[in-house]
């Protein structure tokens, strides 16, 4: 196992009627921004809970953040934190909403060189401080609601950043909010979490066998109730959406990741997707990653036979069979969940892929996964196997 230290501090209320909780977690003297998205809170009753809790509290209200957050909309929050003092932000909504409010957070106190807060972003510079943020997720997916990484996009760049200062300091989870997401947004959901175990999981062994027996069972988890949430016989069943709410936050919580080499090459190729197509963010990685698992056979060999015998109970056949039927099943389930597993799925060709690693490399993603050998050209090789 690798060193690692560890620390999530952020305290989830989970359940029924934990959205009570957001008043006794934001201390009474605090200047609440409320931020969310396009207005699915109001429609499904959260925003009035989240009224109800507050009405002790002094808040104010910023909409409108849209899906894969941009830097504009994000910067106009700016205008109403500074008139209005705020001092703290509750995000209310799916990861967009979340990440959104912590680069809201970060740029708000941001002191570096020349000021601009698009450096957090483009120049990855140091996030020192932060507003303190805290959470009412809806849409279980991104884990963004328990640790510090942030997603932001400004015309063709979608880039990260990260920092322990955005982590929100409570996030509540209460799986019967998530009743009123659409099929789409639930499969969507289901993926990323998948992805996101996997990227720390399908790498090489170090003998983590904590970090190897958690991340099977969030995978399996994930593989029994996901097709459940679509399936109208169980798709309202409370206890098939807690155990996606939860196995989605754990998957990104730090914790199955701490002292485990991880990859990431699917998220970063994904990003290329979304930001020149405009692709979901899940669906990119269901298109990315089998072809992934397929073009780094060789590098992944020891983890994908233990991923087939353990997540999938494939035992028979030589070495090579066992990993072609699991990345088989892996695609199966992603059929399942009603996402594409190819670039031809979602209308896109190999006249495409030069301008995904033109992008690529613009962004410097020129040396992806555990061992930062995926280079430009291979990254091509998995887009020519996505096809
Ligand atoms: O905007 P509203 O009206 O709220 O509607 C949203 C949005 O249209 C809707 N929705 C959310 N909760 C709902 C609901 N509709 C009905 N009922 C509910 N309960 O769902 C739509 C999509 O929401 P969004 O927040 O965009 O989805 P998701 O949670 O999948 O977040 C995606 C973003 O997170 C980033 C992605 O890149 C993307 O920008 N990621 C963040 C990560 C992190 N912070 O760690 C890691 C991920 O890999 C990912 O990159
Ligand atoms: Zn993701």
């Amino acid at each position: 196992m690798l060193n690692f230290s560890f620390q999530n501090p952020t305290r989830i209320h989970f359940g029924e009627g934990k959205i009570a909780a957001i008043s006794q977690e934001i201390p009474l003297d605090a200047r609440v921004l409320l931020v969310y998205g396009g207005g699915s809170i109001k429609g499904n009753g959260v925003y009035q809970q989240v009224s109800d809790a507050l009405t002790e509290h002094t808040w104010f209200e910023f909409s409108g953040i849209e899906p894969n957050p941009t830097y504009d909309t994000l910067m106009k929050a700016q205008e109403i934190i500074k008139a209005e003092n705020i001092d703290y932000l509750l995000a209310v909504g799916g990861g967009s909403v979340v990440d959104g409010a912590k680069f809201i957070a970060a740029a708000a106190l941001y002191e570096g060189e020349g000021g601009d807060p698009w450096d957090i972003l483009v120049k990855q510079q140091a996030v020192t401080k932060a507003l303190p943020i805290g959470a009412v997720l809806t849409l279980p997916a991104t884990g963004s609601e328990s640790n510090g990484n942030s997603v932001v996009t400004r015309d063709e760049y979608k880039l990260p950043f990260s920092s322990p200062l955005v982590r929100p300091l409570f996030a509540v989870l209460d799986p019967i909010v998530t009743l009123s997401l659409s099929e789409r947004q639930i499969s969507n959901g289901v993926v990323d979490a998948f992805v996101h175990t996997i990227e720390q999981y399908l790498t090489y062994s170090v003998n983590g066998k904590v970090q190897d027996r958690f991340s099977e069972g969030l995978l399996q988890t994930l593989i029994e109730e996901g097709p459940k949430a679509l399936l109208s016989d169980t798709k309202d069943d409370l206890d098939v959406r807690s155990n996606i709410m939860w196995s989605a936050t754990m998957a990104l919580n730090g914790l199955i990741g701490a002292g485990v080499p991880q990859d990431w090459s699917t998220h970063m190729i994904g990003h290329e997707l979304t930001g020149a197509f405009g692709i979901d963010h899940a669906r990119t990685l269901s298109i990315v990653l089998p072809a992934v698992m397929k073009v780094r056979k060789e590098q992944k060999r020891e983890k994908l036979l233990q991923y087939a015998a353990r997540v999938w109970q494939v035992t028979d056949g030589d070495d090579n069979a066992r990993i072609d039927q699991a990345i088989r099943l892996t695609e199966e389930f992603f059929k399942k969940m009603q996402v594409p597993t190819r670039l031809s799925h979602v209308d896109l060709g190999s006249k495409d892929i030069d301008l995904l690693i033109e992008r690529l490399e613009q962004h410097g993603m020129t040396a992806l996964g555990e061992n930062d050998d995926i280079t430009l050209a291979i990254s091509r090789e998995i887009l020519t196997k996505a096809l």
